[in-house]
């Protein structure tokens, strides 16, 4: 994407890039790079069913929310070990710090990989290395979602859950909250009603994906039903005046996803995509990359396509920017240092 940047282009990116932001919807699977799924194929014997890195790659052209889970979840296959997905993760971090990420609030999926005979230790224990040693050699905080496929069941939600809760323990400074992925329509956010008061009942932050493929009916029950701070995506939330204006009163954030969107077949062009009319209109939109390895970009790609397309100035890239931030579930006092020094960057980069 950078290649084809103009100088001006080039200048506005360099603005960006140096902008302290948050990341707040990223899967750590969809971060599975097509080489680092090779390497890891091979390290652990398994074979993919693609000969090479770039014709996988060609295979990443999708027409819908599920015809990507299903290579997401094929591709995932091959993480085994406590060092997959360490190095998945450290991969992600060095990725979102070229990007100028200063806190990452990263979505992972157990039952992807449980269902395939992995531990949820393991899968805890190599995120969390990562996340702990990126902390100190990047200067980047990081949160975990644990995020439950609405396409199973909510019962299996809760085997989820009670598998993960003696493990909250030591892993209390990243775990913080939960969320709701994979295939939306015909799974709303009701069918986890029970799992979420459960979790809410606990002290979990709650986020769902909700508005992206489904309508903007689901954002309603995400909010009102499931009771979540966030909205994950949400971007269908404009068909409806009245969930759209409880987003605005409420300060409500979607996290927006545009490079996610587009890939998705969610919007056919990122001209027509709502997200600078949303904030236009007083919604707390943030940009995000949702699955990077899969959609042809990072965060700081998402915020280049965004401004291009629409037209976003710079005061409104700060705006996202700033928004990131105070949509993170950071503690208070990180977030004001934090805006801070957003301002200074702001005002010393113009
Ligand atoms: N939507 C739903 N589930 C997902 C997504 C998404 O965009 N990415 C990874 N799991
Ligand atoms: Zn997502």
């Amino acid at each position: 994407m950078n290649a084809k940047l103009s100088l001006p282009d080039e200048a506005l990116r360099r603005y960006v890039q140096q902008l302290p932001k948050a990341e707040l919807h990223v899967h750590i699977e969809g971060t599975l790079e097509p080489e680092l799924m090779f390497e890891l194929a091979q390290r652990n014997h398994i074979t993919l069913p693609y000969p090479s890195v770039d014709t996988l790659r060609e295979a990443y052209q999708f027409d819908s929310l599920q015809s990507f889970l299903d290579l997401y979840y094929a591709g995932a296959g091959v993480l085994l070990t406590e060092q997959d997905f360490y190095d998945m993760a450290m991969a992600y971090m060095h990725r979102a710090h070229a990007d100028g990420v200063v806190h990452t609030e990263i979505m992972f999926d157990p039952q992807t990989h449980t269902t395939r005979g992995v531990a949820i230790e393991t899968v805890l224990a190599g995120l969390a290395r990562a996340l702990r040693e990126a902390r100190k050699t990047l200067n980047i905080s990081s949160y975990l979602l644990m995020s439950f496929l609405r396409h199973l069941s909510e019962e299996d939600a809760f085997q989820t859950l009670d598998a993960a809760l003696p493990l909250r323990e030591t892993y209390r400074d990243l775990w913080i909250g939960i969320g709701l992925d994979s295939a939306e329509r015909d799974n709303p956010p009701e069918k986890f009603a029970r799992v979420y008061a459960r979790c809410k009942a606990l002290g979990f932050k709650l986020v769902a994906h909700a508005g992206e493929e489904g309508p903007a009916e689901y954002v309603r029950t995400a909010l009102d039903t499931l009771g979540v701070a966030r909205i994950d995506h949400g971007v269908r939330s404009s068909d409806d005046q009245a969930v759209l204006q409880d987003l605005i009163e409420r300060r409500t954030p979607l996290t927006v996803c545009p490079l996610s969107n587009l890939k998705l077949c969610v919007v056919d062009d990122l001209s027509q995509h709502n997200l600078a009319k949303l904030l236009r209109q007083g919604v707390m939109i943030t940009i995000n990359s949702d699955d990077p390895a899969y959609f042809g970009g990072y965060i700081l790609d998402n915020y280049m396509a965004s401004a291009q397309a629409l037209h976003l100035s710079h005061d409104e890239l700060t705006t996202l920017a700033g928004n990131s931030l105070q949509a993170s579930f950071l503690p208070q006092a990180d977030k004001t240092r934090l805006l801070n020094l957003l301002a200074q960057a702001a005002s010393q980069a113009r």
